[in-house]
């Protein structure tokens, strides 16, 4: 196989945060461009909690979303210690709810509303298991006493495996992980157990936070880690195995508001991504595994149909560097390391 060409069935996105009003407005035609479906953060403020407000933002969604683009919008619930199981039920089965997200009471952005303890979840768990509706795990324990590097490996061993163990059928998705710890557990897992990895978490490590001089725009959570957790997910990613697939974690903030004292986390890849699977496959020596891991292994977990579309990715003479995205209240910087910015990708006709 070439190593410059690719065509592969149209991705979808497991994670993504598109936010709301002018944000979305913004950011929405660079997912809707390359990727058919995406699972969408319910972390706005106020947060997502109920079937009526994931409908009326699923409906903002639609509205701004470009025209035969044919993306569809995949709908989460943020679980709160007062969620209740009969709406989020309701809500899966009415089409509206495809996942509920777990965010562990002050683990990220906004995320003061989420759930102070797994054990108030039990009657949620239940429901969900029971109905085969997947729980999305920001994995991150957020106690004073654990260092922020930690705070992932130590979530698996407090929390995760018990979740893992108390409810056997229930299908967890451990959302965005950075460690090696974190594949290890996923590769181990008994029962339906899945992970999405980000782009940016193949690409850089930690350094690239304190790059000669401090880098808000590489500081997201889960913060990136150690070169070898980054070795251990690039290992993952590329393994072919069908429990690692494919989740931006795009997260757009302004600019002024992760360059100021106290920065937002997030990065914003969106336009990027999929020159950096790319790139990250084809340094692997592995391109050929790309579409399992963009577009097949994702909804075989979340047993949706796979796209029918392709998309074709190829290399090109090396870019320029995106410039920021420009929204009416600031500029949001696009994450686009040296070596991805050769990567192109196309729409592909449909074949219908
Ligand atoms: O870096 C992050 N940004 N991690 C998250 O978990 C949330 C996200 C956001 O919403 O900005
Ligand atoms: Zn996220």
């Amino acid at each position: 196989m070439s190593t410059d060409s690719l065509i592969l069935r149209r991705p979808d996105d497991w994670h993504i945060h598109l936010r709301d009003d002018a944000m979305l407005a913004a950011v929405l035609p660079a997912t809707a461009e390359v990727f058919a479906r995406a699972i969408v953060m319910p972390n706005l403020k106020p947060p997502v909690t109920t079937t009526a407000q994931a409908a009326a933002y699923r409906e903002r969604i639609l509205r701004q979303t470009p025209a035969g683009s044919g993306f569809t919008p995949l709908m989460t619930c943020y679980l709160t210690d007062n969620t209740d199981p009969e709406d989020l039920a309701a809500g899966h089965a009415e089409g509206v709810f495809t996942a509920a997200k777990l965010y562990p009471a002050g683990a990220t952005t906004n995320s003061d509303a989420g759930v102070t303890d797994v054990r108030r979840l039990h009657r949620v768990l239940e429901r969900m298991q029971a109905i085969g509706m997947p729980l999305l795990v920001h994995g991150e324990v957020v106690d004073h006493d654990v260092d922020v590097f930690d705070r992932e490996a130590v979530f698996i061993d407090r929390i995760l495996r018990g979740l893992r163990r108390d409810f056997p059928a229930l299908k967890i998705v451990f959302e965005h992980i950075t460690t090696a710890e974190g594949v290890a557990f996923v590769r181990a897992a008994e029962g339906p157990t899945a992970a999405t990895i980000t782009p940016h978490h193949l690409l850089i490590n930690r350094n690239a936070m304190f790059d000669r001089g401090i880098r808000p725009h590489a500081y997201c959570l889960p913060v990136a880690k150690r070169e070898r957790h980054r070795l251990a997910l690039c290992a993952a990613a590329t393994s072919g195995n069908p429990r690692f697939f494919l989740g931006t974690d795009s997260a757009p903030h302004l600019r002024h508001l992760k360059e100021q004292d106290c920065g937002c986390a997030g990065v914003y890849n969106a336009p990027t991504a999929m020159a950096c699977y790319a790139e990250l496959f084809a340094e692997a020596g592995c391109l050929e595994r790309l579409e399992g891991f963009a577009s097949e292994f994702g909804p075989a977990f979340y047993g949706l149909p796979l796209n029918a579309d392709r998309i074709r990715l190829f290399r090109t003479e090396p870019q320029a560097a995106p410039p920021d995205l420009v929204t009416p209240d600031g500029e949001v910087r696009v994450f686009a390391p040296a070596r991805i910015l050769g990567w192109q990708v196309e729409r592909l006709a449909s074949a219908a």
